[in-house]
């Protein structure tokens, strides 16, 4: 969906752009994807699972800007993307309108600027405008940074999926379940 741009400072006093993504910005959202893949083992896709061409991408994100029940945000910093954060329901089914699944990444070299939660704080107050009651959201479970966000954010455990990544060597990570609630 549509919202207005918000300009925030950031802990290293550069001054950071969160606003909707756009068509335009199908070139570089792949080259982000594609970079977060490779930069972090906490995020769904590998580098090689990144395959969507231009056109695809330019649709993807001129469906998301048209959907009203849906929020694609992107973090600028210098005019380049740091990140993106998105939230979108859980389906159209009566019983789980209320509820909506959150997912944030950024790329390495904007962490820890405070980045993360002004995007989710933003997109709490956005979330509520759509009429959702809840957020939610899996992290893997030794993500620190990342549970340290969401706590910080109001999240909380509602439990543990095991096993839930497997990784090319073999190894497994299990993911805590984490939601907030809204009203
Ligand atoms: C996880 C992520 C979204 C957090 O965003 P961010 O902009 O770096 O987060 P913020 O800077 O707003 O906050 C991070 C907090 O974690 C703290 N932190 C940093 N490293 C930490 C660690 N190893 N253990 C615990 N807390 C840590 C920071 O001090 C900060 O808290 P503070 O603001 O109270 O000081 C971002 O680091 C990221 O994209 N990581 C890779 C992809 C990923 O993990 N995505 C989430 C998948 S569920």
């Amino acid at each position: 969906m549509k919202f207005e741009p918000k300009t925030i400072i950031l802990k290293d006093g550069r001054s950071c752009t969160l606003r909707p993504t756009h068509p335009d910005d199908a070139a570089e959202m792949i080259a982000y994807m594609k970079q977060i893949a490779e930069e972090t083992r906490f995020t769904l896709r590998t580098p090689e699972e990144v395959t969507y061409t231009l056109e695809q991408e330019r649709e993807i994100l001129g469906h998301l800007l048209e959907d009203n029940g849906s929020v694609m945000m992107l973090a600028e910093v210098d005019g380049q993307v740091a990140g993106n954060c998105s939230i979108s329901g859980m389906g159209y089914k009566s019983r789980v309108l209320h509820r909506c699944s959150l997912a944030i990444a950024l790329k390495k070299d904007f962490w820890n600027l405070g980045i993360g939660f002004a995007m989710i704080t933003y997109l709490t107050e956005l979330a509520r405008q759509i009429g959702f009651e809840q957020i939610e959201l899996d992290v893997v479970s030794d993500n620190e940074r990342g549970i340290k966000l969401y706590e910080k954010c109001g999240f909380v455990e509602t439990g543990k999926r095991l096993r839930a990544m497997k990784y090319n060597d073999g190894t497994y990570a299990d993911e805590t379940i984490m939601s907030k609630l809204l009203k």
